[in-house]
Formats: C-alpha cells, structure tokens, sequence
C-alpha cells in the first residue's frame, strides 16, 4: 500500500477512514500507515538478501521522517540510522534504535555532538573534510577513545536532480573532493584515535534512475581498490540514499529493479553494503489531511482554495516548486473547477498546489499525498501556528504520535524585559 486508496466510503489510510481521523485529531494532521511503512523497509530487504550473504545494513536518513513511533518501527524492523546532528542521534536511542548501526553525516558536526556520538558507540562518523578528521581525532583522543571513520567521497557525478537537493558534483559543499580523498585516507591511517572502517558517498536525492549511483560506485571501487594495495582495508561501502518516489506520474522502478544496477557493480566484493534511504521508505506511506476554510474568487480564471495546512506544515512546494497530489476525502460530483490551493500563512509563495481541478466545499477535507517525507522534519511556527498532530494507522487503529502544538508552548521560553 501507498499513500491512501479511495473506496465507497472515500478516502482511507489502511482501514481507517480520513474522516474519523479529522473528526478525532483534528486538521491539518499527518496520517502515516504502518504497512505502507513496513512494506517500503521489507522491499529494500528483500532485494539485498541475495546480496553478499545478506551482509548488508540499511541506515535509515532519519532527517527525512524523525518521529519516534517511526524510528522505533525501523529499529523493530532491524533498520541502522543515518543521523546528522545530536538532535537526531538522541532521538534514534530515545526510540529504540541501536547506536551501533548508526553512522553520523554531515559538514559540520560540532565537539559536543562528536563526544556523544562516541560515547553512545556509533558504528561510523561520515567525514566531509580534513578539518573534521582533526577535529574527531581530537576529541576521541581526549575521551580515550578510537573513532571509526568513513570519508565521504565526491564523485563528481551528476545526479541529474533539483539542484537544492543534488550533491555529488564537485561544486557542491558536500564530501571530500575525488583527488584529495587517496591522500586523507592515507592521513587518516596514520591519526591515533582514528579507525578507517569504511567510504561513503550521497549524490542526491529523489532520483528516478540508478545509473549515476551505480557510476559513482564504480568511482568509489576504484579508490577502495587503490586503498587495499597500500594496506588500507575497508569494511563497508556506504552508497547514500537518494531513490525517489512517484509523486505524480514518474516513471519509478521498483526497489529491487533501481538496485539492480549498483549491486551488478558490487558483485563479489567482501566489503559490506550500506545504504542511507530517507524518502523512498516514508515518503508515500504519509499524507497531510487538511480542511478547507475558505474559498474565494480569484482575479483571473481560477479560485482560491485556501486550507488549514499551509507552507510552514509542508515546505516542499514552497522551497522547491514540488508537486504533492491533493485530493478530496470525499469526492463530490460537482464540476471541477481550476483551483489555486494556499494556506492562510501571510506569503504569496505560501501555496501547496497550483492549478488543480477540484470540486470541493467549505469544510471538504483533502489529502496531501505523499507527504511522509520531509513534510513535518521540515515544518515550523511561521505566522505562530503550532505545529501539526501526527498520527499512525495500523490496520483499524490509529494511535497518536504526536500532539498537536498549543499555541501557549509557542512562546513559553521567550521572556519579557525587566
Ligand atoms: N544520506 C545523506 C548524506 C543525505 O544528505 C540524504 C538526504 C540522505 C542520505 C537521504 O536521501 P533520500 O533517500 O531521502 O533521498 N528536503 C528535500 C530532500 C533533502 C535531502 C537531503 N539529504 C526534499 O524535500 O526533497
């Protein structure tokens, strides 16, 4: 199952109805669904079971969904974490998840997140600089610790992406440059409280088609290859995430089919395999229910559909002139007419869909689909709007996984002047 299927009673999440779930949390509210969730997981698992023995570790991009009910699901399902901040590192353990499968990635990591991410024992630290190398070696040395490290390698490949979320070509802040990676390793060997366990790289994200992955892998082999001559043995090979999904009419291949590529280019190697997915096991297993407030005549050919969620509960349309699927909870016969659909936040770019036909009423519920992914991790308060429930369906049962905001909690640690 993905995102939310339609029957006679309209539209439901697994075998809730989005009706009860406005009437119970309220709008606008994230729905999730278990299975959806669980199935996304159990594709990239069953197409790396053939893969050198199974030896392989799915860490899951944790920016990309980091509520706790579902980094527990993921940790139940024996899923390791991709984490970029302590933030995200004290979340995965407060659900559940084992630091030990945890690599840490990311340009900046500050001393205090790195002296937790080795006190708590993480599997890997994906370096993207020399300073950041020093840096951990400092910090392990004064912990009495050894860091295990990864360089995460540019590879100079063009993902073919939106450039905001492209990051493997050389003008990009992301990684080590291609060239300068044979002698960081060879520095890095030598460093005391250093481990060189693995390499990594991460070209970009929601991409439809493998061959610049299996491309920068074949990069990546060549620098493992190179390393292995001079004594220098790595244990894993961490690929990044990036698979994308169908947000509209994408031609998508299906896990193991947009695997296929990459591990024909990893046969019989001994290393292991990681990989880092963020929005290809969330993305379409999550919708943002929504109501309509008002609607208004527009000046031109279209009306305005102006919803309860808006740019701050999902930023993606706004940020990157992303394309969501609305749909109404329960379809009405009316004409469909031309429909601008915003929110009430004081924006002109505060918009969720452009030209669409919908035939709806005040009070309509409608779904925002495929919005598990990078729709709550990147919400916020603009316009002092608390932030949305989240709420997970599993089977007939919907249970609360985050509360709504109040707008009291909004302001509770600002302070006035004496
Ligand atoms: N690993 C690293 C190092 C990453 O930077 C990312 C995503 C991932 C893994 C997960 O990539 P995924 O499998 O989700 O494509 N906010 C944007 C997406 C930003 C992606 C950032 N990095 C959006 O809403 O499209």
């Amino acid at each position: 199952m993905s995102n939310a299927d339609i029957n006679d009673a309209g539209l439901h999440v697994e075998e809730v109805n989005l009706v009860e779930i406005a009437k119970k949390y309220g709008t606008p509210c994230y729905v999730y669904s278990r299975k959806a969730l669980t199935e996304s997981y159990t594709a990239y698992r069953n197409a790396l079971a053939g893969h050198n023995d199974g030896n392989s570790l799915i860490c899951y991009a944790v920016k990309a969904n980091s509520n706790l009910a579902i980094l527990n699901i993921f940790a139940r399902l024996g899923a390791g974490f991709d984490i970029v901040s302590g933030g995200e590192l004290a979340r995965v353990i407060a659900a559940g998840g084992d630091a030990k499968k945890t690599v840490f990635s990311g340009v900046g990591k500050s001393h205090d997140e790195i002296s937790a991410a080795l006190q708590a024992g993480i599997k890997c630290f994906n370096i993207e600089s020399s300073s950041e190398l020093g840096r951990i070696n400092t910090v392990a040395g004064n912990l009495g610790l050894v860091a295990p490290v990864s360089i995460r390698v540019n590879p100079d490949v063009d993902a073919k992406t939106h450039p905001y979320i492209s990051t493997g070509l050389k003008t990009s802040k992301f990684g080590v440059a291609y060239g300068e990676a044979l002698p960081l390793y060879r520095f890095a060997a030598t460093m005391p409280n250093i481990n060189v366990v693995g390499i990594d790289c991460h070209i970009g994200s929601q991409l439809l088609d493998s061959a610049p992955v299996a491309e920068a892998t074949q990069k990546i082999l060549s620098l493992v290859d190179a390393l292995a001559a001079e004594g220098i043995k790595l244990k894993h090979i961490d690929i990044g995430g990036g698979m994308g999904i169908r947000y509209n009419d994408e031609a998508m291949p299906s896990t193991a089919e947009y695997l296929a590529p990459v591990l024909k280019t990893l046969a019989g190697r001994n290393e292991s395999l990681l990989l880092e997915p963020g929005r290809s096991l969330v993305g379409n297993a999550g919708i943002l229910l929504t109501k309509v407030e008002v609607l208004k005549q527009g000046g031109n050919d279209r009306d305005f559909v102006i919803i309860d969620a808006a740019m701050n509960d999902l930023m993606r349309p706004a940020l990157y002139d992303a394309w969501h699927n609305i749909v109404p909870v329960r379809p009405r016969s009316g004409e469909a007419r031309l429909c601008e659909v915003v929110g009430p936040v004081c924006e002109s770019g505060d918009f969720l869909g452009h030209d669409r036909r919908l035939s709806v009423q005040e009070g309509d519920l409608l779904a925002i689909l495929s919005a598990g992914a990078y729709g709550m991790t990147m919400s916020s308060n603009y316009n002092t709007r608390p932030r949305a429930a989240e709420v997970m369906v599993d089977g007939d049962k919907t249970y609360l996984i985050r509360k709504r905001e109040e707008v009291a909690q909004l302001f509770a640690e600002e302070a006035l002047l004496p």
